[in-house]
């Protein structure tokens, strides 16, 4: 295997900061207003995450809670779309597809099909229960992408945004407060973004 040149490494740190720093931190904001905006699901983590780590002990990993994240990964993936080349000339389901044609996969409208997802603007984190996460079928849910070109930072990233909420609500609680934009309007960008910054109240616990 040959080593990287320098141009390869400046383009990979790139890529590095932008997807990865740029799409955890709005992430982790959309989750910050999903919890302000559902106070029972907050109350519900708040306790669950003070039943696994009591007197605010520090973070372990099987203690993380996936369906709050996961969730708002499905109404807010931070990249709304997926993009392909095809290599080849191909035919599939009928739709011929001729080599080097861009295919866009819809990552947002398959978040929100109501035939996958029943009421899909509705936030429900029970939708990733052990019970329901089964059924969820993989191409209809791809806030990291799939296949060989998936998200390279998929594990880190959903650690790094798990232990950052999971802090923040062993000493808070969020509120919305006056100027929280209810409902959440989005920027029409490539990657998701909220078109007012996200302000929440934020109280001691
Ligand atoms: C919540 C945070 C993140 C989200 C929602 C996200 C989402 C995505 C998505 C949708 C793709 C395209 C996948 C595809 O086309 O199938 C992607 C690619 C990528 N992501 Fe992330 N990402 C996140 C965090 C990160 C982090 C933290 C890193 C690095 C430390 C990272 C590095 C990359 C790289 C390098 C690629 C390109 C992979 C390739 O082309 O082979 N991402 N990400």
């Amino acid at each position: 295997m040959s080593a990287l040149s320098d141009t390869e490494i400046t383009a990979q740190s790139v890529v590095f900061i932008f997807a990865g720093y740029e799409a955890t931190s709005t992430s982790i904001s959309f989750v910050m207003y999903q919890l302000a905006t559902h106070p029972g699901v907050q109350k519900k983590l708040q306790d669950e995450i003070d039943r696994a780590l009591p007197n605010k002990a520090p973070v372990t990993y099987d203690a993380l809670m996936d369906m709050v994240v996961n969730e708002t990964l499905r109404l807010y993936p931070a990249a709304n779309r997926l993009e392909r080349i095809s290599k080849k000339d191909v035919e599939i389901n009928g739709v011929f597809i001729p080599k080097g044609t861009i295919v866009i996969v819809p990552t947002y409208p398959l978040h929100q099909d109501p035939e996958y997802w029943p009421e899909p603007e509705e936030f429900c984190p029970e939708r990733f229960s052990k019970e329901n996460k089964g059924s969820i079928n993989p191409y209809v849910y791809l806030p990291f992408g799939n296949g060989p070109r998936n998200c390279l930072g998929l594990r880190f990233a959903l650690i790094n945004m798990k232990l950052a909420v999971i802090r923040v609500l062993q000493n808070f609680t969020l509120q919305p407060c006056e100027e929280t934009q209810i409902p959440l309007k989005l920027s029409k960008r490539t990657i998701f973004q909220p078109e007012k910054p996200i302000i929440l109240k934020v109280v001691s616990r």
